[in-house]
């Protein structure tokens, strides 16, 4: 009585979608974080389950209710990131998908005590984390990755220099700075890179981005397999 469907683009597929943004702790009362509701993520692992997928959603701190079927691993911090991902590739994953706002710092040490005002000025020393998806992709057993690239501008030379970089099998590129668009909206327009080609998607719900998305995935997937 599961809602997987048996006969869908991606049954007997195990995915792992990543999603969210991760929150670094500077003292018990602070963090640093970035921009992300998760609905991408969370729309998308909702239609790979509609498409037949068993999927492991971890997820960073979000509002969102958790999509039906999915088996939600919620994480903090960048390093839980990690760990999470690498055990549930560990577990067994076909294909793994990276939406998630990682920061890509955190501090370098936490205060156990709540840090007090005393001068003008205060700077922090940050540390770099680690890349979940490029470890992911690193493996020598790596499943099929899905990249996601938020730019600002020059936005197809950067996501596809991340491909390659990354040594990813696609990467889908946002430009956030188009208003109304991406982060907290319900809409989104994304364009698609693979090795030889791209695809643009929207502007539409990020539900039928997810749809259309998981289409492409499981098309590029199976063709990868065979
Ligand atoms: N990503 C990740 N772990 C990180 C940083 C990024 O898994 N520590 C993933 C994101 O989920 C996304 C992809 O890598 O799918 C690209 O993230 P992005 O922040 O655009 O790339 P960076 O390599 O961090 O480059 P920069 O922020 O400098 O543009
Ligand atoms: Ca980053």
């Amino acid at each position: 009585e599961g809602v997987a469907e048996t006969t869908g683009p991606l049954s007997g597929k195990r995915l792992v979608v990543t999603a969210g943004p991760t929150r670094e702790p500077i003292d018990p009362v602070r963090y640093i974080t970035n921009h992300s509701s998760g609905k991408m993520g969370y729309a998308l692992a909702s239609a790979a389950v509609a498409a037949g997928a068993e999927v492991v959603l971890i997820s960073g701190p979000v509002s969102l209710a958790v999509p039906a079927g999915v088996d939600l691993r919620p994480v903090s911090t960048a390093q839980e990131m990690l760990e999470a991902a690498s055990k549930a590739v560990d577990e067994g994953c076909d294909i793994f998908i990276a939406t998630a706002a990682v920061a890509d710092y955190r501090p370098e040490v936490f205060a156990s005590e709540k840090i007090k005002k005393t001068n003008d000025n205060m700077s922090l020393s940050l540390v770099r984390n680690p890349d979940t998806l490029a470890t992911i992709a690193a493996r020598a057993d790596a499943p099929f990755t899905v990249g996601f690239a938020a730019e600002t501008t020059d936005v197809a030379r950067y996501a596809t220099d991340k491909m390659q970089r990354k040594k990813l099998n696609m990467i889908v590129a946002n430009d956030v700075s188009v208003p109304g668009l991406g982060f907290s909206s319900d809409r989104n327009a994304v364009t698609v890179f693979w090795p030889e080609g791209s695809e643009s998607i929207g502007p539409e719900s990020k539900q039928s981005i997810a749809a259309r998305l998981v289409a492409l995935i499981a098309d590029h997937s199976n063709r990868i397999e065979q």
